[in-house]
Parts: C-alpha cells; sequence; structure tokens
C-alpha cells in the first residue's frame, strides 16, 4: 500500500473533487496526510462546498500553529499557469497528484471548445511536466514513491451501439470536444510513464451522479426544474444511454488505486447500471414529486423533446471487471438508494443552489479573488 503524504487535488472545488475531499477526511479512510486544494474556481467550482471542511481541517500554511494540525489548503489558481503550480509544488512538497481539474461538460465545448484545449490539455500537460520535474532524483530518474493520478471519463471509447461493453483494451475514438480533450489528456499521462517513467495510474469511469454537481448536467438540471415548474429538456428521442455511478463509488474507486493501483495501468469504473435517458427521468420524477410534494402526471406533462446535441453519443457501457477483481472495488450505492439521497441533497441546500444561479458566488469570487 502506498503512503500518501501531501496530496494536490486539482479541480478540488468542482463536484467530484469535493466529494473526494469530503470522503476523504471525513471517512476515515486510512488517511492521515494533507489535501491542498489547487481550483481556479470557474463557474464548475464553489469553495463554499467546502466551508465546512476549511472549518474542522483548514489552516493557514504560513501559520506556524496552523501548520502543524491543519490538514486542508486552499489554493486559488489555474492548472496552466506554470509558474504557480510550481509553486504549490515547492510550498506543500508534493508527493501526490490526484487531478480532477477540467473542463467538463459536453454542451459547452460544442458551443466553445477552445477552454476545453487549453485547461484538459495544455492544464494537464503542465502538471505533468512539473511534476516529472519536482520528482527528479539526482540521478535524473523519477522518484517511484510519488503517484500521478489522473482522472478521465469513458467517453474517450466513443459511443456504442445497443451491445457491448466499454473495456481497458478498447480503442480511443472521441467525438466531442470534450472528449477529444479526455483523450489527448488521457495519452499525456501515459507518454509520461512511458517516456520518463512518472508514476501514474489512471481511470475511465462513466457518469457521475449525486450531491454538489452543478445544475447544468442531466439529473441536476432536471431536478431543478421540476421544483421550479420549468420544462424538462430531453435531447433527440431520450433513448440515449448512460451508465451511471453514485460519486461516492467513483471515489472509493479512485483512492484505491491510489492506495494500490499498479503504475502505468489503466483501471475503468462504472456502474453496471445503464439507463435510457428517458426511463432514468421517468424515475425521477417518481423520486422528486413524491418528496415535494408534486403531482407526477404534471410533471411529466413538462417533459420537452428537443433538438439533439450533435454528435450525441448514442450509448455508454462499462466493462469494471479488471477493478473489481485487482483491486476488490465494488459499488456499493444502488441507483435507488443514490437518487434519493441526491434529491434529498438537492431539497436541503438551497442556498447552495440559489448562489450559482443567481450568480452572487461568482460575484463573490471576484471580490475575494479577482477575476480569472
Ligand atoms: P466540474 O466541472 O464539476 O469541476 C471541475 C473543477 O475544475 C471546477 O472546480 C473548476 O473550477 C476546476 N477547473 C476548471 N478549469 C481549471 C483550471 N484551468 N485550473 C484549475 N482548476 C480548474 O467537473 P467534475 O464533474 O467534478 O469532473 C471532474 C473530473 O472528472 C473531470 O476531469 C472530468 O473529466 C472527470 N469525469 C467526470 C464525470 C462526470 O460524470 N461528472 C465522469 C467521468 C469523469
Ligand atoms: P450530461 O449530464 O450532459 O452528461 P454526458 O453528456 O457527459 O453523458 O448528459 C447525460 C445524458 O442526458 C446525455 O445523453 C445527454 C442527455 N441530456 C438531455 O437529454 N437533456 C439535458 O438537458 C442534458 C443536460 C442532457
Amino acid at each position: 500500500m502506498r503512503t500518501l503524504k501531501n496530496i494536490l487535488v486539482t479541480g478540488g472545488a468542482g463536484f467530484i473533487g469535493v466529494n473526494f475531499i469530503h470522503t476523504l477526511l471525513e471517512k476515515s479512510l486510512e488517511f492521515t496526510g494533507r489535501i491542498i486544494n489547487l481550483d481556479a474556481l470557474t463557474y464548475a467550482g464553489n469553495a463554499a462546498s467546502l466551508a465546512d471542511i476549511e472549518k474542522q481541517f483548514g489552516g493557514n500554511p504560513t501559520d506556524k500553529t496552523g501548520l502543524s494540525k491543519a490538514r486542508y489548503f486552499f489554493e486559488h489558481g489555474d492548472i496552466c499557469d506554470r509558474a504557480f503550480v510550481e509553486s504549490v509544488f515547492a510550498k506543500y512538497d508534493i508527493d501526490t497528484v490526484v487531478h480532477f481539474a477540467a473542463e467538463s461538460h459536453v454542451d459547452r465545448s460544442i458551443l466553445g471548445p477552445e477552454a476545453f484545449i487549453k485547461t484538459n490539455v495544455m492544464g494537464t500537460f503542465t502538471l505533468l511536466d512539473v511534476a516529472r520535474n519536482y520528482w527528479k532524483n539526482t540521478d535524473g530518474t523519477i522518484r517511484q514513491d510519488a503517484l500521478f493520478h489522473h482522472i478521465s471519463t469513458d467517453e474517450v471509447y466513443g459511443s456504442l451501439g445497443d451491445t457491448g461493453y466499454f473495456t481497458e483494451g478498447t480503442p480511443y475514438d472521441p467525438r466531442s470536444p470534450y472528449s477529444a480533450g479526455k483523450a489527448s489528456s488521457d495519452h499525456l499521462v501515459m507518454a509520461y510513464h512511458h517516456t520518463y517513467g512518472l508514476p501514474a495510474t489512471l481511470s475511465n469511469c462513466s457518469n457521475n451522479y449525486g450531491p454538489y454537481q452543478f445544475p447544468e448536467k442531466l439529473i441536476p438540471l432536471m431536478i431543478l426544474n421540476m421544483l421550479e415548474g420549468k420544462p424538462l429538456p430531453v435531447y433527440g428521442d431520450g433513448k440515449n444511454i448512460r451508465d451511471w455511478v453514485y460519486v461516492e463509488d467513483h471515489n472509493r474507486a479512485v483512492w484505491a488505486i491510489m492506495q494500490h493501483g499498479v503504475t502505468g495501468e489503466k483501471y475503468n469504473i462504472g456502474g453496471e447500471n445503464e439507463w435510457e435517458n428517458i426511463k432514468l427521468l421517468d424515475t425521477l420524477i417518481n423520486i422528486v414529486s413524491k418528496k415535494a410534494g408534486l403531482d407526477p402526471a404534471k410533471v411529466r406533462g413538462t417533459i420537452a423533446y428537443v433538438k439533439d446535441r450533435p454528435g450525441h453519443d448514442r450509448r455508454y457501457a462499462i466493462d469494471c471487471s479488471k477493478i473489481k477483481r485487482e483491486l476488490g472495488w465494488k459499488r456499493e450505492v444502488s441507483f435507488e438508494e443514490g437518487l434519493t439521497r441526491t434529491v434529498d441533497w438537492y431539497l436541503s441546500n438551497t442556498e447552495w443552489i440559489n448562489s450559482i444561479r443567481s450568480g452572487e458566488y461568482q460575484k463573490w469570487v471576484e471580490r475575494n479573488y479577482g477575476k480569472r
């Protein structure tokens, strides 16, 4: 088992990163080290999601008394800014990177691909290159007790027909600017491992859902639209299929790889839980209606079939037998349970939702950190 001391979490203020930090610090997953969250706080990042963590584990690294006890630090900045990334590595003596930071929404990548190439490709390259230099031994080799874990997506594999699954050996066939950028970053990670000996692991996960997800992705968007009586936009015929995994299950898999994964290996993570979008929506309508006292028939009446997303991948389905077999990971949260927890979270966190929807949060970021 690896001993991880100073973990740099990039994108730790985003959906999966926030959940990762909560899980790691609050659920006693055999971790006693420090977490350094480096995040640019784009529209998708929210420091307020970690206010409780900041309170319980936070500290000022320049404060001597804080330094000895604090286990959580926040660094605001861009992964493309090499000098800044280098300074963070040196300041905290980083030995582990878990790289979540990305532009992550396919629809946005279609409207404005440039930010995706900058962050997902150039940002990943910058992190890899800083790690390679920082972890260099005096003889030019790279220390092997460090780790760079890269978080990626099943979307790099392209689109499936009615049958078959993505395995770790499936050839890459990305079809959106988002997935093309992620595919490129995956190749860079493996290239740094093979060329320079960088100790790296990689995971490709299916669609996540759970608390703190920005309400532009299917599940939180639909929950909030239902609560606000807005139309529920279904792309195309609604029969595209995604394989859903609860965010905590994904993060436990990431942690298993970070502790026990073999460097140079990639691992698929999935929920073994395929749903047509329209059937998922039907289930979600039942849960939200029951909890919020809505009439499900009325809510169903607000479903609006809209123009399809260009290049919309038809089906994703992950074969995650490798991580189950080799690292003993398995999904723990059923879809029913995960959806219920997610709906409960969105029902009871109206302040979080209102601050990002009203634009108040971005104004707060600019006041505190300046414009990005
Ligand atoms: P998200 O969009 O919710 O969060 C991304 C975070 O990265 C935000 O906090 C944002 O501020 C930060 N960020 C963006 N650009 C940055 C930059 N240049 N420098 C520093 N920080 C920056 O994304 P997410 O859903 O939490 O996804 C996290 C990772 O998981 C991504 O790499 C994504 O590709 C991958 N992934 C996501 C899913 C999913 O269903 N959400 C599934 C598989 C893989
Ligand atoms: P999304 O949450 O954007 O994830 P991804 O595109 O990365 O899989 O979308 C999930 C599925 O839901 C995808 O097939 C597109 C579809 N979708 C809709 O039908 N309506 C919507 O408003 C959104 C956001 C997505």
